[in-house]
């Protein structure tokens, strides 16, 4: 069964470059010259070292910051600023501190005007859909154990229910049986919503396992070096790492990633992205 190339959520970047200016007025290239098109309802993840530009990447298709050069399409139209049809996750899930999970989760709806009879039902159904217990929604995220806080960061991306979900490195901090079970749990999500996913990770397995095609990029500026199709029937369970296509396809993005190692850098926080996630 193929949920790919019918429904909305198509995202095409044609020739994307971006670039940070420095402090001092020089300039730090971070996107060279992507060309990518995802139909509506296919899963992509990106993969690339530390430091590439992938978080980069999200940001230009969530319409947080504006490409130098090319352009980015949703649907066939410019993405020229934040829109609700895009939801994002972030590596740490940046939740509000001081909010309850169900009123961090609901913090969308209430900037789009909803009244509170509905955003109750719309909570219960969110709740739901990514597993969470009803009873730890009044918890604050300090609570929250860090996969909780990422199934509450989850929901919060799909109040709105988007078309696209933009996910970075979004289970990296899990364990890794609870990281192979929430990868399973998105793709039961894909399979009833059918987003278009793009989903950062330096997991090869998380990668092959979730992804229909894996991009490989280059160390920054990000390049697209390698886009390899996983020849993986779905739906897929764990074992489908244990299939021999699976095999060639890891060995594939691997062998891509070692001919173009980074230099590797720290993980950023900034203030901007903070500010992204808030307002998808
Ligand atoms: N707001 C910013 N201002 C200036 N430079 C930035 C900013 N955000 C990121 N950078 C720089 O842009 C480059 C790409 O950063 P980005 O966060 O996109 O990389 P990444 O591929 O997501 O890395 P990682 O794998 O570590 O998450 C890095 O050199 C980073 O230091
Ligand atoms: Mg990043």
């Amino acid at each position: 069964m193929s949920l790919t190339g019918h429904g909305p959520g198509a995202v095409r970047l044609r020739d994307l470059s971006f670039a940070f200016v420095a402090r001092g007025g020089g300039s730090l290239p971070v996107l060279d010259g992507v060309d990518l098109a995802i139909p509506g309802g296919g899963i992509v993840a990106l993969v690339g070292p530390n430091g590439c530009g992938k978080s980069t990447l999200l940001r230009v298709i969530a319409g947080l910051l504006e490409p130098a050069r090319g352009e980015a399409l949703l649907d066939g139209a410019p993405i020229d600023g934040p829109d609700p049809r895009i939801g994002l996750v972030f590596q740490e899930p940046r939740l509000l501190p001081w909010r309850s999970a169900a009123d961090n989760i609901t913090y969308p709806l209430e900037l789009a005007g909803w009244p509170a009879a509905r955003r109750r039902e719309r909570l219960a159904a969110l709740s739901d859909r990514v597993d969470l217990d009803p009873a730890v929604t009044t918890s604050r995220p300090a609570e929250l154990s860090g996969g909780t806080r990422q199934r509450v960061a989850l929901a919060r991306a799909l109040a709105l229910e988007p078309e696209v979900l933009l996910l970075d490195e979004p289970f990296s901090a899990l364990d890794a049986l609870t990281r192979e079970r929430f990868d399973l749990e998105l793709l039961r999500l894909w399979h009833r919503a059918a987003t278009t996913i793009v989903i950062v990770t330096h997991s090869i397995p998380e990668a092959v396992l979730i992804a229909d095609r894996v991009v490989v990029l280059s160390a920054r500026p990000a390049r697209i070096v390698a886009d390899i199709a996983i020849d993986l029937a779905r739906p897929r369970t764990i074992e489908a790492l244990d299939d021999p296509a699976a095999g060639r396809a890891s060995r594939r993005i691997r062998a891509f990633l070692e001919d173009d190692d980074g230099e590797p850098t720290e993980h950023r926080t900034t203030a901007a992205s903070v500010r992204t996630e808030l307002a998808s």
